[in-house]
């Protein structure tokens, strides 16, 4: 490559990192401004995904993937915050569709282990991943937090375990991103066995996996797995588009089988 060209490449990518930069600092002043703590520089781990979850939004609503956008495991409202924080940036891509953030949690914590795989994870038998552990915040605080960010009625929060709440989703939705962080294995199953088997995930949605490389990384448990066994299942087809974070992962859904057929 001649030099011109070279250096036209290298300021092509710094404005592009300049770009996301100055979206992911819109995200963080606002959450700032109504944090009693506010996000460090130094908390490395949560800018880095931040900044991809931010990534993800604009993705889905800049390029105008249908559908709107599900947090799967709230607990703090630390990331759904992100995400709502991140969407009315957005919004100019898509004016005549205001999508809607979809927050599910149990509000009571994780679930007791379930099935034999959790059971086998090391998170779970040292009791990091107890019934009842990882309780965050109310439902009311959880909307009340988003709503700093985002019009409230964009904001839908379901209450309870994701495998009873899931059929509540209004008929007709989809989505364009999936963020999934709720730790354990039947849990992200539950998750991508309903919205794979009812069509809910868009073809181009993002899936973003927040504990994927929990349990040492193995495919055997874990977010991993659930995965593996859902890609099989609904003969998925994905594009890989790597890690983020510390040991997040994420993918962007091409096609798959769903219960009414191909999508
Ligand atoms: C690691 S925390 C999520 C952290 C959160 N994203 C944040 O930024 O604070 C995991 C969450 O998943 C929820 N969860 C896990 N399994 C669930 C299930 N089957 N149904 C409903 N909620 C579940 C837990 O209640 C917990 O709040």
């Amino acid at each position: 490559m001649i030099e011109a060209e070279r250096i036209s490449c290298l300021e092509r990518k710094l404005e592009q990192a300049q770009s996301q930069l100055t979206d992911l600092q819109l995200t963080v002043a606002a959450l700032n401004r109504h944090w009693a703590k506010p996000a460090e520089p130094q908390d490395v781990h949560f800018l880095d995904v931040a900044l991809h979850l931010q990534l993800g939004v604009r993705y889905a609503m800049g390029c105008a993937v249908p559908g709107d956008i599900a947090e799967f495991g709230t607990m703090a409202g630390r990331t759904a915050a992100v995400i709502a924080a991140a969407m009315p940036q957005y919004d100019r891509f898509c004016p005549s569709n205001r999508q809607s953030l979809h927050l599910f949690d149990s509000f009571q914590g994780l679930p007791a282990a379930s099935s034999e795989v959790d059971r086998a994870s090391p998170h779970v038998q040292a009791g990091v991943w107890g019934a009842g552990t990882c309780l965050g915040i109310s439902e009311e605080q959880l909307r009340e937090i988003c709503s700093r960010h985002l019009a409230p009625e964009r904001i839908r929060t379901y209450s309870g375990w994701f495998a009873e709440t899931l059929p509540k989703v209004p008929t007709g939705t989809r989505f364009a991103m999936l963020h999934i962080d709720c730790d354990l294995y039947q849990s992200t199953k539950d998750v991508l066995d309903y919205c794979f088997s009812q069509g809910l995930v868009t073809p181009g949605a993002a899936v973003f996996f927040d504990d994927w490389n929990c349990n040492t990384a193995r495919p055997d448990l874990g977010e991993r797995r659930a995965w593996m066994e859902a890609v099989a299942d609904f003969k998925i087809m994905a594009s890989d588009c790597g890690e983020y974070g510390m040991g997040c992962h994420k993918f962007i859904v091409h096609s798959y089988l769903s219960r009414a057929g191909s999508l």
